[in-house]
């Protein structure tokens, strides 16, 4: 189905893997935000020798977007895939469902897969069901 909106995140999100620095685990992710506001904000895995301190590629696309002046997740585009091989579906990790719940609502689209036409669609219940909200 024709939508430039998923497009032009597809394609942020491919460059951007590009730049991913995972020399450990040589398993690149990019992700690609469209916030509420309508402006794009991108992340990518960073790794760290002492293993514990890297980050996902959602994490930073989110810090992005709240440094950015942003609050809620309209969309979200996630790729990865082995640097060696290209991409595969890659679904976020627990702790990256997590995050992006906090910035998402009902009708949050998460979307990942291994290449533009495969993407699939999923919202944050499906994800993330159940979820921790608060103690009140
Ligand atoms: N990774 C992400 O960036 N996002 C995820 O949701 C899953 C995993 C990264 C972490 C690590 O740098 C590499 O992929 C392999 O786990």
């Amino acid at each position: 189905m024709e939508d430039p909106g998923l497009d032009a995140l597809f394609a942020l999100a491919e460059t951007v893997r590009e730049r991913a620095h995972a020399p450990y685990s040589r398993f690149l992710v990019g992700a690609a935000i469209e916030a509420e506001t309508g402006e794009r904000f991108v992340g990518c895995n960073v790794e760290n020798i002492a293993y514990p301190q890297g980050q996902c590629a959602e994490a930073g696309a989110i810090a992005a977007m709240v440094a950015g002046g942003a609050r809620r997740i309209r969309r979200i585009v996630i790729l990865g895939g082995p640097a060696e091989s290209g991409l595969i579906r890659c679904a976020p990790c627990g702790g990256c469902r997590q995050r992006i719940a906090e910035f998402a609502d009902k009708s949050t689209e998460i979307w990942f897969g291994p290449a533009r036409l495969a993407l699939t669609r999923h919202s944050m219940e499906g994800l993330l069901p159940a979820a921790f909200e608060s103690l009140e």
